[in-house]
């Protein structure tokens, strides 16, 4: 088999790459090591950036998006059973995020996908990367017990966190670095109303929470948690009070309780690769970086690389110009590093770390009362919150 490029990886990064390169005309196979309706299953992220969304416009894969994602243009910070609202709209000009979850993203371009007839490869197992230092780099898998192989122009490495592209990288060619926070987010996913129209991110001496949804009838919502728990610990009464416990009086008693669809316990980890080429191979998404998702960027930040790498990609062969593979990677770090900036931060802001000392708890609710009252600092926030440009 040859293509042009090879994706490993068939989640948001590698779809959009994938779509990005058949609007140009450029041949792609999508390796992917799980099933399709497994990659379904996965409950993720829910915010996206305006930029994510017009990415998902320019590739036709919109429609379902426009018609159904929740536009929102504010959401509320909360501490100490107060809130108050960080209004997107009025800090930014006008720039708002739209409510419309992963799961729905990726079932958008699976379909486009099969709709136009482009390859991609479920259950291959065994995905191995071969020889991307030199011209003319390949990709083995097993599929059904088959031993197969791919060349290809490039490989793009799209394939998360426990990928093989990173890992296929030698030690001393790549710098990681990393921060692994001491405690996780347990999320609950349940057909019941919102508590609040808007998120609620909420700060609070027993740990952070987080009201979100994914529709005005199916709620998600997180609580901080130790990051060695075991979910099964986590009956889903005491899911609930501990949620309202950590609420404010007006958003707890708004909480409708209902049984989970899904719950389950995510670590919270900060990390980045560099660089993100390696010849003819390129990282992009949580193949090359993670936040804590409290910034919600995860998803928003995947949908970045793989624009960034699919426009460098356009250019190869449409411009036979190579500048932009040249510049992907440092293009594409510069805004990865200030996203890990905020999400770093927000992180910081709002949760509870037993080693505070009784200063820092101080520096951390003063630094949330300066959040209220000015506008500057709210404007920050909104700044990074909305997405920042992507240049
Ligand atoms: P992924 O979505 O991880 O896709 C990578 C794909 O590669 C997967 O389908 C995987 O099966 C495949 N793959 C892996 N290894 C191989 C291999 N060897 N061969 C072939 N294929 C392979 N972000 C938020 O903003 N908010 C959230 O609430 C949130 N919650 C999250 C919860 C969890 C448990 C995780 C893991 C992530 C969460 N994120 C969240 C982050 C967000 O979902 C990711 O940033 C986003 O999925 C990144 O997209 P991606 O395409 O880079 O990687
Ligand atoms: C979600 O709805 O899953 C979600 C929303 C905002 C975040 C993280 C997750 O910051």
């Amino acid at each position: 088999m040859r293509t042009q490029v090879a994706i490993i990886g068939s989640g948001p990064a590698g779809l959009i790459l994938g779509a990005w390169l058949a609007q140009a005309g450029i041949d792609a196979v999508i390796l992917e090591r799980r099933s399709r309706d497994y990659v379904l299953s996965r409950i993720r992220a829910g915010v996206l950036e305006q930029g994510t969304v017009e990415i998902l416009r320019k590739l036709g894969v919109a429609a379902r998006l426009d018609a159904e994602g929740l536009i929102h243009d504010g959401f509320a910070i909360g501490f100490a059973n107060r809130r108050f609202r960080i209004d997107l709209a009025g800090l930014t000009g006008g720039r708002h995020v739209t409510v419309y979850g992963q799961t729905e993203v990726t079932r958008d371009l699976m379909d486009a996908r099969e709709a136009a007839g482009l390859p991609t490869i479920y259950e291959a197992e065994n995905v191995a990367l071969h020889d991307f230092d030199g011209e003319h780099p390949r990709v083995s898998f097993t599929k059904d017990g088959v031993a197969q192989e791919i060349a290809c122009d490039f490989i793009a490495g799209c394939d998360g966190y426990h990928g093989v592209s990173r890992a296929s990288v030698p030690t001393s060619a790549i710098q990681l670095f990393e921060r692994v926070y001491p405690f996780g987010w347990l999320g609950v996913l349940a057909d019941v109303p919102p508590c609040s129209p808007e998120l609620i991110y909420a700060g609070h001496e027993r740990g952070f929470a987080l009201c979100s949804m994914r529709s005005a009838t199916r709620s998600r919502y997180y609580i901080q948690c130790r990051a060695d728990e075991d979910v099964r610990g986590w009956s889903d009464a005491k899911f609930w009070d501990e949620l309202r416990a950590r609420l404010d009086p007006d958003a707890a008693t708004a909480v409708v309780t209902g049984p989970p669809i899904e719950k389950s316990i995510a670590p919270l980890r900060s990390f980045v690769a560099e660089p993100l080429r390696f010849g003819r191979l390129f990282l992009a998404g949580d193949a090359a970086h993670i936040v804590p998702p409290t910034g919600a960027k995860g998803l928003n930040l995947a949908a970045g690389d793989a624009f960034y790498l699919g426009e460098a990609l356009v250019e190869h062969y449409r411009d036979r110009s190579d500048a932009g593979i040249d510049r992907y990677s440092s293009r594409a770090l510069e805004r990865i590093w200030k996203t890990e900036r905020f999400s770093w931060w927000m992180t910081s802001l709002l949760h509870r770390f037993d080693h505070h000392s009784s200063f820092e708890q101080r520096m951390q609710q003063a630094e949330v009362d300066f959040l209220e009252t000015s506008r500057a600092a709210q404007a920050a926030l909104a700044e990074n919150y909305v997405g920042l440009p992507l240049v």
